[in-house]
């Protein structure tokens, strides 16, 4: 059976894109940390007749890790290829880079992961491209936004931090009827509970940091599509700026992913336990997890993530920033930071630290308060999640 075949998302997790080192024997191939390729006469020849496949030439644009990090990324999302890049921003930076130019017009959802917003109203209109938010993003709101120089439509898979979801199908309907490639970011989600392949969305974007990789040790982005379109990036704006991953943050990118399905599976469930032993808590005012039916979109989210609601959920406190403060200095087991999708329990403040630069009128219409605090909820044993946030929301006053 052809490595391409496989049909099960465990099989493919775990076997697509690895390849043992033939020179050794080695199971995992080493990686290999080198700059440049050498050239033998057979090599030049194959090389100056175009048949290129499996040569590599210099670091900025390939090494061999990186095209099983890619082959492994594109059958999990079942798209035709993938690029990975040296960060998750600079993913989503280069995938609309190659799709569009100065002139240009993108529209996008409005919560979006605050970085991308920032690339959004800070960098890309300098370059002349001219970015649209769209809260009601629905088929009637988004013909409001349409321009003749809309060329792309991107939102997220779920909106950073009280989870929203939109009816992806609608949006990517509507942008069909007018030509516009669209694009999601897939990363709260992951292949593993929503492929946007079987939405027709063109282009997948991830922050590979987080839960592709799992383990807290890497910094990575990717993207998948059709291989026109990712020969087209990474003959462009690929090689162009060089946003190319280390051959070792391809090495654990690739390590991580292997688990993924195992790792997901852990994370919806403990989500799901820790968000229902949440809402009986008496220092607690407000749950907000897609797989509560108390969550607004949570219809919407039973109909695009079939197999489980993710491992993000956040919670508000009664009171405000004072007794948000007392249950994240004394939480033990999970541990207060940034970032999300490791396999430890993370939990921060986004008032303060995620989305401190929002305005304030802003926040607290979209939901941030002072009182909530964001969970990424870990694959610990559950019981000893809910004792320390137990615990730690019992000092409350
Ligand atoms: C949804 C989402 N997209 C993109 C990014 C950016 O990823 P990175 O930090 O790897 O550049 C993040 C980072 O938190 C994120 O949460």
């Amino acid at each position: 059976m052809d490595k391409a075949d496989y049909k099960d998302f465990a099989t493919k997790a775990v076997h697509s894109g690895q390849h043992f080192d033939e020179s050794t024997g080695a199971h995992i191939a080493p990686m290999h940390l080198t700059s440049t390729y050498i050239f033998t006469p057979e090599k030049m020849d194959r090389w100056l007749n175009n048949d290129r496949e499996g040569i590599y030439f210099y670091t900025r644009m390939g090494n061999p890790t990186q095209t099983s990090f890619e082959e492994k990324l594109a059958a999990l999302e079942c798209m035709e290829a993938g690029l990975v890049t040296a960060s998750g921003m600079s993913a989503i930076a280069m995938a609309l880079m190659a799709a569009t130019g100065a002139g240009d017009h993108i529209i996008s959802t409005k919560p979006v992961y605050g970085g991308t917003y920032n690339l959004f109203t800070r960098t890309l209109p300098r370059f002349g491209l001219e970015v649209s938010f769209v809260e009601d993003f629905t088929p009637a709101g988004l013909e409001k936004m349409v321009k003749k120089n809309t060329k792309v439509v991107f939102f997220e898979t779920m909106h950073n931090p009280c989870l929203d979801v939109i009816d992806m199908d609608e949006v990517v309907d509507w942008a069909k009827g007018h030509e516009l490639m669209t694009m999601v970011d897939n990363t709260f989600t992951t292949p593993y509970l929503f492929l946007p392949f079987e939405h027709g969305i063109d282009v997948s974007l991830h922050s590979t940091t987080k839960y592709i990789n799992g383990h807290g040790d890497h910094l990575g982005g990717a993207m998948t599509g059709t291989k026109a379109f990712i020969q087209d990036v990474k003959g462009s704006v690929y090689q162009d700026i060089g946003p190319c991953p280390s051959p070792l943050q391809c090495w654990l990118g690739l390590r991580g992913v292997r688990t993924l399905h195992l790792r997901m599976e852990a994370h919806c469930r403990n989500a799901m336990e820790l968000a229902k032993w949440l809402e009986g808590n008496k220092h607690v005012a407000k749950v907000i997890y897609p797989g509560l039916p108390s969550h607004k979109d949570h219809a919407l989210a039973k109909k695009y993530f079939t197999k489980g609601y993710g491992g993000m959920l956040a919670f508000e406190v009664r009171g405000g920033y004072k007794e948000a403060r007392v249950f994240l200095d004394n939480v033990r087991l999970a541990e207060y930071g940034v970032s999300l999708g490791n396999l430890d329990t993370l939990v921060q403040h986004p008032a303060t630290m995620t989305h401190a630069k929002v305005p304030l009128e802003e926040r607290m219409r979209t939901g941030v308060t002072d009182s909530l605090i964001r969970v990424s909820v870990g694959v610990e044993g559950i019981g000893d999640i809910i004792e320390d946030f137990d615990r730690a929301l019992s000092l409350l006053p």
